[in-house]
C-alpha cells in the first residue's frame, strides 16, 4: 500500500560513479532527464569539477551534488553558496556538524538562489558504520537513536530531508513533517545483482515504506540499455 502523504515528485537518482567526465557524459547521453536525477559524488567531482555539473544542469538534468559538506559553519555556508551558483537541485551535509552548521548552510542556499533554492539533505550515520565504530568515536547511543536524533535535528534547523537506509525511513517519517524527504540507496530489482549492498530494498518496497527518492547506481550505469533500466526502476517506484 502506498503512502498518500508522500511528496508529489519522486525520482530515481542515478549515481554517476564514473572516473571521468567523458565516461559520465557518454552514459548520460542515453538518458531522458524527465525520469531521473543524477548524483555527482567525490570521485567524479574531483576528476571533472564544476564544469561537468554545469554541463549536466544545462542539459536539463537535476543534479544532486553529493559532497557531504562538514566543516565550520562559515566554510560550509560558502561551499553551499558555490553549489547553488552551479544550479544544482540538491546538496548534502553531515548532520553531525550540528545546528549552527546546518543553519548556516540553509541560510546560504536561501540567499544565493535566483530560482528555487537547492534542496538541503543531511547525512546521518553512514551505513558503513556499525555500533563498534560509533563507540570508537565516542558515541555511546544505539545507531537507530542517533539516526532519529540527527534526522530530527536536521529537520528542525532547515534541512529538507535526509539520506538514509530504507530500514530507517518509517521511524524518520513518523517523527517529522510529511514533506520531509528521504533519499535512499541500496535499491535493486529482484533480478539484479546485489553487488556489495547488504540490505536491499526493491523500488516497490521503498515506495511502500515512504522513500521519497531512490538512489540507484550499477543496475543502471552498467546496463546495456540505461534508459530501459531506468524506466524499470521508475515504473516500479512510482506505480507501486
Ligand atoms: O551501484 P549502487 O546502486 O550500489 O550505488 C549506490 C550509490 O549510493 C553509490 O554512489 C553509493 O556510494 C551511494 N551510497 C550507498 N549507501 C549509502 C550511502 C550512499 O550505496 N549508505
Amino acid at each position: 500500500m502506498s503512502d498518500s502523504s508522500l511528496p508529489k515528485d519522486h525520482y530515481v537518482i542515478i549515481a554517476l560513479d564514473f572516473a571521468d567526465a567523458e565516461s559520465a557524459l557518454t552514459f548520460v547521453r542515453q538518458l531522458k532527464p524527465k525520469y531521473c536525477a543524477l548524483k555527482v559524488g567525490f570521485e567524479l567531482f574531483v576528476a571533472a569539477g564544476p564544469a561537468l555539473v554545469e554541463t549536466l544542469v544545462s542539459q536539463g538534468f537535476r543534479v544532486f551534488l553529493d559532497l557531504k559538506f562538514h566543516d565550520i559553519p562559515n566554510t560550509v555556508a560558502s561551499a553551499c553558496a558555490a553549489a547553488s551558483k552551479l544550479g544544482v537541485w540538491m546538496v548534502n551535509i553531515h548532520a553531525s556538524g550540528g545546528p549552527k552548521m546546518i543553519t548556516a548552510a540553509r541560510e546560504a542556499l536561501d540567499c544565493q538562489a535566483t530560482g528555487p533554492a537547492p534542496l538541503l539533505i543531511a547525512v546521518t550515520v553512514l551505513t558503513s558504520m556499525d555500533q563498534d565504530t560509533l563507540h570508537q568515536i565516542g558515541v555511546a547511543r544505539k545507531i537507530p537513536e542517533v539516526v532519529d536524533h540527527w534526522a530530527t535535528m536536521a529537520a528542525d534547523h532547515g534541512c529538507d530531508g535526509v539520506v538514509c537506509s530504507a530500514q530507517e525511513v518509517a521511524a524518520i517519517r513518523a517523527q517529522n513533517r510529511a514533506e520531509f524527504l528521504t533519499v535512499t540507496p541500496g535499491i535493486r530489482l529482484p533480478e539484479d545483482a546485489k553487488d556489495d549492498q547488504h540490505r536491499i530494498f526493491t523500488p516497490e518496497q521503498a515506495q511502500t515504506v515512504g522513500v521519497s527518492h531512490i538512489v540507484v547506481g550499477r543496475p543502471i550505469t552498467c546496463s546495456q540499455d540505461p534508459q530501459a533500466a531506468l524506466m524499470k526502476f521508475y515504473t516500479a517506484f512510482t506505480s507501486a
